[in-house]
């Protein structure tokens, strides 16, 4: 079904109020899930609230969190998440590497103590909103085998970066580095279909085409997804302290236990590097380029990251916004 976007942030924030979150952390939650649920990507959206709502329940995600700012140098703060909802934190830690960038070239933060924070892309955007470069590195628990393993070790560790381009959408990319999301696996489960056999692997760590058979997820790009999601837990967990690979804290399993996740973010200014404008300048043409290339079979056109996602997005802003039932039943239950 469709709801406005009105009523989506109205239902939604009001959901958060009910367990104590402030109104101005149950907006921000709002806007980022809004993010997803607009941009195609449903499996970060509205979806995971009521996982949300158990964890405040639980309080093992604190709805009152007091973020503390451990400013090491000019560049470098470590943030204390205080176990508050991932999405806060990792917009206080993004604005905060912006304002380092903007002052010094390259802001760099480093987050413990926090929880899940739903599509990453959101906070790459921000900083490419600001004319900035920025990076998002995010672990999470363990569900990819690595390259050659038999059993899941890795998170779906994400990576997203955010780039201004000079035109009227910033560039975003945001992907797992899995080879396909568990979400996909579990809607070809739903239309009961079989499954490319290098997506995933059974209880006995082999390949399987049954996704109701799937244990662990195969990593994107063989190898090199493989090294790109250890990279994750290294700048996330390694450097702040948190567990890694199969030591981090489940986000389904006891609800009771804080995660400790870990976050590292990367803030890049180019006009220290040059001027801005010669910057958006470059970006503009590239991506013009880019676009010009000629498609394949198959495909329409030469995307830029970002692109779809963007027009996705302006067509949910005016027209509403496509939930399921069960989704709607909990947001006005
Ligand atoms: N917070 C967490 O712990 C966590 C963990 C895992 C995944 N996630 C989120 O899951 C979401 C989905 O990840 P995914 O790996 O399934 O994404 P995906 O495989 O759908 O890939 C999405 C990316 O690919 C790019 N893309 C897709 N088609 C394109 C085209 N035709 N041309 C150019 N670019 C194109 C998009 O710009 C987008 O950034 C992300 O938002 C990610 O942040 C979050």
């Amino acid at each position: 079904m469709k709801i406005s976007v009105d009523d989506y942030k109205k239902f939604v924030t009001n959901k958060l109020l009910e367990h104590d979150v402030t109104e101005e952390h149950a907006g921000i939650v709002t806007e980022i899930l809004l993010y997803a649920d607009s941009r195609g990507i449903p499996s970060h959206g509205v979806l995971r609230l009521p996982h949300y709502i158990e964890r405040l329940k639980h309080q093992s995600i604190k709805s009152n969190p007091s973020l503390q700012y451990n400013r090491i140098n000019d560049v470098i703060t470590q943030l204390n998440g205080d176990d508050g909802l991932g999405h806060i934190v990792a917009k206080y830690a993004m604005d905060e590497a912006i304002s380092i960038a903007h002052k010094k070239g390259i802001g760099v933060v480093s987050v413990h103590k926090t929880s899940h924070s739903g599509a990453v892309g959101y906070y790459a955007k921000m900083a490419a909103e600001k004319n900035m470069i920025g990076l998002i590195f995010t672990q999470a628990d363990a569900l990819v085998a690595p390259y050659g393993g038999k059993e899941a070790y890795l998170g779906a560790n994400p990576i997203a970066f955010g780039s201004p381009t000079g035109k009227d959408f910033p560039m975003v990319l945001d992907i797992s580095t899995s080879k396909v999301s568990f979400g996909k696996v579990m809607i070809e489960k739903e239309k009961g279909n079989k499954i490319p056999k290098d997506w995933g692997l059974n209880d006995q760590g082999v390949a399987t085409d049954n996704p109701s058979d799937v244990v662990a997820l195969q990593p994107m790009g063989g190898a090199k997804g493989y090294g790109l999601a250890i990279l994750v837990d290294i700048l996330s967990g390694v450097l702040a302290g948190t567990n890694t690979g199969r030591d981090i804290e489940p986000m389904y399993k006891d609800l009771t236990k804080p995660r400790n996740l870990g976050q590292f973010f990367l803030v890049i200014n180019p006009s220290f590097f040059g001027t801005s404008e010669s910057f958006i300048n470059s970006m503009a043409s590239m991506v013009s380029s880019l676009q010009g290339c000629a498609p394949q079979e198959g495909f329409d056109k030469v995307s830029i990251p970002g692109e779809r996602a963007n027009l996705k997005e302006k067509d949910v802003l005016e027209n509403g916004i496509e939930i399921t039932d069960e989704q709607y039943e909990f947001l006005i239950s």
